[in-house]
């Protein structure tokens, strides 16, 4: 049915007779004449139908966007002028010998040409937003990064292995999806968060080298860069240490933009502390494209008269922290305000700010609402730490540590891309030497940070049973350009240890033996060190095309309610399948259909 592609039609096909099969772009005609952009995978096609033929030229009247059509035809020059440098095939086009209509089509739900379309819309019909070029392009080069991927895998040892989808609960922070069983009534399987404990075995088996590009589900609140269902890269190894894995895992991301992009990232990538991360960027996945940092300032305002600023400077968990804006000065009134209720939102009571007009000047050329509360010492130290020049503006939060790092976070980044101050670059780093653990107040528990098979950098028991606040993990977070593209660990690999995470997290030893007793068993049997990571493939094909969310890089995606248009699921079941799955639904009223939204 078909010799060429309709983008691969070009010079080198000059008066050749060619077969062609595809989408009606658009037709026009032109006095006499019709043309059919013709377009498939691989690009749009002219194609011109002469009145001369008249039975065919009766039925390319009929033809209208997104018919599907074969056509076989000459190529010949476009006429002097008529060229459409746009198109690799624009220096030519197809005369129409013959022609058929293989399938008919009622007007899109939306062009492919049209802009805005609502998103709820696009995924209804997926298949229609998908014939998008720039959807093919996004969706293509997804699959360029996984056989690249892949390929250096392979190149370095290591094996792909699957693992089960109906399997325990594994924690990685999230709600489980659950599978009911009917054949052990009463009983669910969960949907993997991520393969972590199958790879851990894997090792123990003396695989050595696993890899897998697998799915991973997690019931947790969407956002642009998370999905319901999303896929991992996921990666373990035995017997090499944190420095030998992130070297091995560095090549593989450099390796991938070197192949698919032809750019060149550093070698070897910074190494950043989460310490040092939260303390300069407020987060631990710091955007280094953005060139503003926060720096401390609360042993200058310790004994100021200002509350806001000396209660947090005394409160062993409070921060005081400046973030300067380079000439933010010109900001007006509206433009703060605005800032100030976005930093609202991360629990910030407010947001101090001084103007420096002129700093020649001391005190008199300093512009705020709080200056008469800062001795000229502090306002002096402030300019110094923060480096102010005229025109500039600094910024202020005071409170607890956690709010301090998230508002002046956030605000970083919304200053640094609405002023367009950000590099124009990829900045990849490693986050290492995160806590252990994190203590959640209102559980009274301590939670892993990573997840509960991470191994601390002390090596002894009694060390980390005594210091739990302290602990630090041999944990490594991948950040690019502020997203996180991967985690991973090196993993505890003795008993001994494992148990004793447990009881620090508050499992205790018998609900530790019903949810991970074959682990703890499996640790027993000559478990060699390990380690491994995982990374988003999701996020680097969204990075790595620039889309704006990780639902332009997944075929068939799910909106920001974990719905999905184009099957209208999740879907209600009949009476007979939940009998069979000894299930009995205790909704207040009747079930709605499917997709509520
Ligand atoms: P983690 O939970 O950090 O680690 O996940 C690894 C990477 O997966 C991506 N990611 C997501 N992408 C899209 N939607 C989501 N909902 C989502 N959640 C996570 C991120 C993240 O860096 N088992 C460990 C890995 C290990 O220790 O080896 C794990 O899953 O890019
Ligand atoms: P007030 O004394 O509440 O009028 O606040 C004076 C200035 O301090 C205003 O610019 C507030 O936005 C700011 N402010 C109030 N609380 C905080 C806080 N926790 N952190 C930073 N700035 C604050």
């Amino acid at each position: 049915m078909r010799s060429h592609y309709c983008g691969q039609v070009n010079e080198s096909l000059l008066d050749r007779e060619i077969e062609l099969a595809g989408w009606v772009h658009r037709r026009r005609d032109h006095g006499g004449v019709i043309f059919v952009d013709l377009r498939d995978r691989e690009g749009l096609v002219q194609v011109v139908f002469d009145p001369d033929r008249a039975a065919m030229f009766a039925d390319a009247e009929h033809l209208r966007s997104e018919f599907v059509v074969s056509v076989k035809g000459k190529v010949r020059h476009r006429p002097k002028g008529t060229e459409n440098p746009n198109l690799p095939s624009g220096k030519v086009e197809v005369l129409a010998l013959a022609m058929e209509i293989l399938n008919r089509a009622e007007t899109p739900p939306f062009m492919l040409d049209e802009e805005d379309v609502n998103e709820e819309r696009r995924l209804k019909y997926r298949y229609v937003d998908l014939r998008r070029p720039l959807m093919q392009q996004r969706l293509k080069m997804r699959a360029g990064i996984s056989r690249t991927l892949r390929a250096y895998l392979d190149a370095h040892g290591f094996i792909e292995f699957e693992t089960p989808m109906l399997t325990r609960a594994t924690p990685e922070g999230a709600r489980d999806y659950l599978v009911p069983s009917r054949t052990h009534p009463g009983k669910f399987f969960a949907l993997p968060q991520s393969p972590q404990l199958f790879k851990q075995l894997l090792m123990m088996s003396g695989m050595d080298r696993y890899y897998q590009i697998v799915r991973c589900f997690r019931d947790e609140d969407l956002r642009a860069d998370r999905q319901p269902e999303f896929t991992q890269l996921d990666i373990e190894t035995s017997f090499l240490d944190e420095q030998g894995i992130t070297a091995i895992m560095e090549g593989l991301i450099r390796d991938l933009f070197k192949r698919v992009l032809d750019m060149d990232l550093p070698d070897p990538f910074p190494r950043l502390s989460y310490a040092e991360a939260m303390r300069r960027f407020g987060s631990d996945k710091p955007d280094l494209r953005i060139p503003l940092e926060l720096v401390d300032v609360a042993d200058l305002v310790r004994d100021c008269e200002f509350k806001v600023f000396a209660g947090p400077a005394k409160d062993p968990d409070g921060r005081v922290a400046a973030l300067r804006l380079p000439n933010g000065g010109a900001l007006a009134r509206s433009e703060i305000d605005e800032c100030t209720a976005f930093v609202a939102r991360y629990g910030a009571k407010g947001l101090a700010y001084i103007k420096v007009n002129d700093r020649a000047k001391g005190r008199e050329g300093l512009q705020s609402p709080i200056i008469k509360f800062l001795s000229n010492e502090a306002l002096d130290g402030i300019l110094k730490r923060t480096g102010a020049a005229d025109n500039d503006v600094i910024f202020f939060g005071a409170d607890k540590i956690r709010i301090v790092n998230d508002a002046l976070g956030a605000l970083r980044l919304k200053l640094g891309q609405e002023r367009g101050l950000a590099e124009n670059a990829w900045r990849p780093l490693w986050v290492t030497d995160f806590p252990m653990f994190e203590y959640d107040a209102e559980a009274k528990r301590w939670v892993a940070m990573h997840h509960p098979f991470t191994a601390p950098r002390v090596d002894s028991i009694e060390k980390l049973k005594s210091d739990p606040a302290h602990a630090v993990a041999r944990a490594y977070d991948m950040v690019l350009n502020g997203s996180e593209i991967g985690g991973g660990s090196v993993r505890i690999h003795r008993n001994e240890m494992q148990s004793a995470v447990f009881a620090l997290l508050g499992i205790g030893a018998e609900e530790a033996q019903e949810k991970f007793g074959f682990l703890l068993e499996a640790l027993k049997y000559g478990a060699p060190p390990h380690g491994g990571i995982a990374f988003g493939l999701d996020r680097i094909a969204m990075l790595m095309s620039g889309a704006p969310n990780i639902r332009e890089v997944i075929a068939f995606p799910k909106t920001q309610t974990a719905y999905d248009p184009l099957t209208d699921a999740p879907g209600a079941v009949g009476e007979a399948q939940l009998k069979e799955l000894h299930i009995r639904l205790r909704l207040p009223q009747a079930t709605k259909g499917g997709g509520e939204e």
